[in-house]
């Protein structure tokens, strides 16, 4: 179903409105779609009764980036994928806290714009698409930001706007394709630094994947996790930096560490192995957590880090180390049955072995010890690592 500006502004309409409220209170599950869409059709358009369905359907989808205000709002598919989580786009609009205003360009549906309005700006929501445009005006009424959020359909590239400060959130994807270089971004991250000239203060949200080449002299740049996920690397400039260089965020717990080029010892596996989270991971910021916890490498060119106390942290998950090995799946095997295990997961780094088929290949022992087994690198040897994971 594609949504188009007019079945929008009817979706917001006093006629869809009563139905609208009790499809979003219960969407129809896959088996009563085609009797909801019948139904609906007595009284609606095919459009219409499809339109009501899918955002309803949405909203529901909506609710773990948007949590309660996914019920209010409206969607479309590419759209919500798109769409910043309102965790981070609340964590990335405190940075705007010394402005009255700020541009938001490439707004989308307004996830960013939303918080940057609930954090107290008046926002500029700038956008090219007519959807995206209707989106965040309906949005924003939806959730009484109306006042605050200005929604304009322009191109950013070519601005026509007086602002000090700005966020820029360029697409990733188109409907069939994902892109990985910040030259492929819509708009390019050149067209974005260009703006510098004009407005000083900018906050570029990149894709994780971000080479540490791409960080022009004098920016911040930042990675951002969310829950253990790696969600975005962004780009701070002016009086939006805290200080030039690199740092890994890790949100809800919103702890921030700096990649200061610590290098950690390397030795071989302790009591405990350490994961650091994938934005230190990302940051360069490895040697650093492990000289901030008093831990080591196990290998120079792997990420995983160990230590002989438990240590709590949100910048990296423990695991209590069972046995380690030079790795060879006879041996693992033998390990596993002697311990009567049940493998919940194979983790790796540093191994080309895929993890899913390889658990199968295991020893299982069903309602026995829970175990992980970690396929890595040891002093550039493959290794295995057996740690126990009914304990975190
Ligand atoms: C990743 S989405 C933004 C998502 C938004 N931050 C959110 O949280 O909902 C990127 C947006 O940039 C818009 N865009 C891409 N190139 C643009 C341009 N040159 N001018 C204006 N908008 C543009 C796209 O239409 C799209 O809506």
């Amino acid at each position: 179903m594609t949504l188009t500006p007019q079945l929008l502004r009817w979706l917001q309409s006093e006629e869809a409105a009563p139905r609208l409220r009790a499809l979003t209170e219960k969407p129809p599950a896959n088996s009563a779609l085609l009797a909801t869409l019948t139904r609906l059709r007595r009284e609606f358009s095919p459009e219409q009764a499809s339109a009501l369905v899918s955002l309803a359907r949405l909203r529901q989808r909506a609710e773990k980036k948007f949590g309660v205000r996914a019920s209010r709002m409206f969607f479309a598919e590419t759209r919500l994928q798109q769409a910043s989580p309102h965790a981070v786009a609340r964590y990335t609009a405190r940075r705007y806290a010394t402005f009255a205003s700020v541009a938001d360009l490439g707004c989308g549906l307004g996830g960013d714009s939303i918080a940057l309005a609930e954090a107290g700006l008046s926002v500029l929501a700038v956008d090219r698409d007519l959807l995206a445009a209707s989106l965040v005006h309906a949005n924003a009424r939806a959730l009484e930001l109306a006042s605050a959020i200005h929604p304009v359909l322009a191109d950013v590239t070519a601005p026509a706007w007086d602002v000090a400060a700005a966020w820029a959130d360029p697409g990733r994807r188109t409907a069939t394709r994902r892109f990985f270089h910040p030259d492929a971004l819509q708009p390019p991250l050149a067209a974005l630094l260009a703006q510098r000239c004009r407005i000083p203060h900018l906050g570029i949200k990149l894709m994780p994947g971000l080479g540490h080449e791409h960080i022009p002299p004098g920016a911040e740049a930042e990675w951002i996790s969310l829950n253990g996920e790696l969600k975005e690397a962004v780009l701070w400039f002016g009086d939006l930096t805290s200080a030039a260089g690199r740092r890994a965020t890790v949100l809800p717990a919103g702890v921030s560490l700096w990649a200061r080029g610590a290098r950690a010892r390397v030795l071989s596996p302790g009591d405990f192995l350490y994961e650091p989270d994938p934005a230190v991971i990302r940051a360069g910021a490895v040697g650093d957590l492990a000289a901030a916890l008093g831990l080591w490498q196990i290998d120079p060119g792997i990420a995983y880090l160990s230590g002989d106390a438990r240590i709590i942290t949100p910048l990296a998950r423990a695991w209590r180390v069972l046995e380690h090995h030079p790795f060879e799946l006879k041996r693992l095997n033998r390990r596993l049955r002697a311990m009567q295990a049940w493998v919940v997961a194979v983790k790796k780094r540093g191994s080309p072995i895929k993890p899913e088929p390889f658990r199968k290949r295991l020893y299982h022992h069903k309602s026995g010890r829970p175990v992980i087994v970690f396929l890595t690198r040891v002093a550039n040897r493959p290794w295995m690592i057996i740690a126990d994971a009914g304990w975190e």
